[in-house]
């Protein structure tokens, strides 16, 4: 019998009994006697060395191709007897695996989570580092360091919720902050310039409730201090965050505004998406829409915190965040961020 021929016997033994196997026990012993160490394939496979060049590749092929022919015949088999050992023993316990699965819901982040995982993204990759404070804060820092003494005009405009009365807390009242600016104060207290912070979080005004109006919502603080940060450095940082945040083409526009903690202070806007400038309903016919509050760090503020701005200099911004997934998705109602309505959330 020639070598040729002796493989094709081992072939058609081996798939013959193959057929018959039906348990994992049976497959080993076909294994070991097919493609085992001792097997007749094996064996002609050592003996290659003993046949001429030419005969060695015509043989060496076929044999290797016989073996993985078998090998993954077993394979299959292996499968098939796996499966059928699954659904004897699903039977037997009465379930039908036929039927279709039960699909569960994956859970996913809140539409403002996500705006806020962005945002921060951004200024980390600008080299800002993210800290976050309380949200039960001192009048001193929601207020006073930030140049906003008692009496100040400015504390009117901040319907401020406050948890200690007056005559009861001797001066030293406690409130909801009403923004996140007093962390400015809390981390200048603290670490010494060069510093570069966002600092993200929920803000409380004591307001009625409307379309734009609601009494708990979240803000983004922003604040860089070093030796020669100047207004081109505030203009620079928030024109490349308003290009990767809206886009490329989106128009950013700066005007002169005031916060008694900055100085000179200035608002920025975005143009509007909508009408593209021509002014429609969203951006009150201006064309614009006004997204942020920004300014160079106010001297009285930075001596507050014993760092000499003689020598210092900063810029700070804040933004509202709730308004920027309203005017990214066409949201005309900030209550429904915080209706649980799944069927709006699960849009997001
Ligand atoms: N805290 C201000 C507000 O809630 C926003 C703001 C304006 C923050 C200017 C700043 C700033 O840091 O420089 O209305």
């Amino acid at each position: 019998m020639s070598v040729s021929q002796q493989l094709e016997e081992i072939r058609k033994a081996a798939m013959g009994e193959l057929d018959g196997t039906n348990n994992a026990r049976e497959l080993e012993a076909w294994r070991v006697r097919y493609l085992g160490k001792k097997s007749q394939l094996n064996e002609v496979l050592r003996s290659l060395s003993r046949l001429s060049l030419e005969e060695r590749k015509a043989v060496g092929a076929a044999a290797n191709r016989l073996k993985a022919d078998l090998e993954n015949e077993l394979s299959q088999k292996e499968q098939a007897v796996r499966q059928d050992r699954l659904v004897a023993s699903a039977g037997e316990r009465g379930i039908d695996i036929s039927l279709p699965g039960r699909s569960f819901r994956a859970g996913r982040l809140h539409p403002v989570t996500q705006v806020y995982h962005e945002i921060n993204d951004i200024f980390i990759s600008m080299g800002f580092e993210v800290v976050e404070g309380p949200e039960v804060e001192w009048d001193y820092y929601n207020f006073e360091a930030l140049n906003i003494p008692k009496e100040h005009p400015a504390r009117d405009t901040m319907a401020t919720l406050w948890i200690d009365s007056e005559a009861e807390s001797g001066g030293r009242s406690r409130l909801l902050r009403t923004h996140t600016s007093p962390m400015q104060i809390r981390v200048m207290e603290k670490v010494r310039p060069p510093l570069r912070i966002v600092v993200p979080g929920k803000v409380y005004r004591y307001e009625a409730t409307d379309a734009t109006h609601i009494p708990m919502f979240h803000q983004l603080e922003g604040l860089a201090v070093d030796e020669g940060i100047t207004m081109a450095d505030l203009k620079g940082t928030l024109y490349e965050f308003a290009r990767r945040f809206f886009g490329e083409d989106r128009k950013v526009r700066f005007r002169c505004d005031y916060f008694p903690f900055v100085e000179p202070g200035v608002e920025m806007a975005i143009e509007c998406a909508v009408c593209k400038g021509e002014g429609c309903r969203l951006c009150g016919s201006s064309g614009w829409i006004e997204i942020l509050g920004a300014g160079m760090v106010h001297p009285r503020v930075l001596e507050r915190v014993n760092i000499d701005p003689e020598v210092y200099s900063g810029f700070a911004f804040g933004m509202g965040i709730e308004r920027i997934p309203m005017l990214r998705y066409g949201i005309n109602d900030i209550r429904l961020f915080y209706g649980s309505d799944l069927r709006f959330l699960r849009q997001f």
